[in-house]
C-alpha cells in the first residue's frame, strides 16, 4: 500500500514539475535536458564545430540540446546501454561504457581525433543502498576519467555526474590535477531530492 503510495505521489510531483512541462513544450524527450543546458549557459561548454562524447546518453535529450547547437561540422558521439531514438548529428552506440569491446567501437568511430568535450550523466540504477550505489557511480566515473585522460583535447572540458558521498572528494582532488579549474555544481533543474552533483572540469592541462 505505501509502495502504491509513494509511486502516485512520484506521478504527481512528475507532472506538476515546471521542467517536465517545458520540455514537452519544448521538444525535449526528458527534463534532464536544462541539467545540461543550465550548465552550458553559464559556462559555454558548446561550440558550433565542437566533437562531443555523450556517456549514458538515454532517452537523449542532452543530446537534443547539443545539436541544435551544432554546425555541419559538429558531431555527437552517443553510448547508452539502453536504446535511443535517432537525434541529429548523433552516432549512437548501444551498449555497456565498461565492456572494453564498446570502448574500442567508440574510439574505432572517434577514429584517432581528440574531442573537444565529454559529457557523462550515467548513472546505476538507484538501489537505496546508498554505500553501494556510491561505489558504482564512483567506478563508472574513475572508467570515465581515463577515457578523458586518453580522448578529450588539451583544453577540452569535461562534466560528469556523481553523488555527494564517499569517494567524492577524492575524486575532485584528482580531477584538479587534469584540469585548470574544477566546478561543482546542482543546477536548478536538478530535483532538491536528488543526491546526483555535477563535476564541471574546465580546460584540460
Ligand atoms: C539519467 S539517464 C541519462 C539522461 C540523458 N542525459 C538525457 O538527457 O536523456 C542515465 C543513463 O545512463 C545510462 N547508463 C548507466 N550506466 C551505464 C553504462 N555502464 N554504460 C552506458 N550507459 C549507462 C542508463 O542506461 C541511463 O539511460
Amino acid at each position: 500500500m505505501k509502495k502504491i503510495r509513494t509511486k502516485k505521489n512520484w506521478i504527481t510531483e512528475h507532472l506538476r514539475d515546471e521542467y517536465v512541462q517545458k520540455a514537452q513544450q519544448d521538444g525535449y524527450r526528458s527534463r534532464a535536458a536544462y541539467k545540461f543546458l543550465q550548465i552550458n549557459a553559464q559556462y559555454k561548454l558548446v561550440k558550433p564545430s565542437h566533437r562531443v562524447v555523450d556517456l549514458g546518453s538515454a532517452p537523449g535529450s542532452w543530446c537534443q540540446a547539443i545539436s541544435s547547437l551544432l554546425s555541419q561540422a559538429g558531431e555527437i558521439y552517443a553510448i547508452d546501454l539502453l536504446p535511443m531514438d535517432p537525434v541529429k548529428k548523433t552516432t549512437f552506440i548501444q551498449g555497456d561504457f565498461r565492456d572494453p569491446n564498446i570502448l574500442s567501437f567508440l574510439e574505432k568511430i572517434i577514429e584517432k581525433d581528440p574531442v573537444d568535450l565529454v559529457i557523462s550523466d550515467m548513472a546505476p540504477n538507484i538501489s537505496g543502498n546508498k554505500v553501494r550505489d556510491q561505489a558504482l557511480i564512483n567506478d563508472l566515473n574513475e572508467i570515465t576519467l581515463d577515457f578523458v585522460q586518453d580522448w578529450l583535447k588539451p583544453k577540452g572540458n569535461f562534466v560528469v555526474k556523481s553523488f555527494m558521498g564517499g569517494g567524492f572528494d577524492e575524486f575532485v582532488i584528482k580531477l584538479k590535477k587534469h584540469f585548470k579549474r574544477v566546478i561543482i555544481k546542482k543546477p536548478d533543474s536538478s530535483r532538491d531530492r536528488s543526491a546526483e552533483i555535477f563535476l564541471i572540469g574546465l580546460e584540460k592541462l
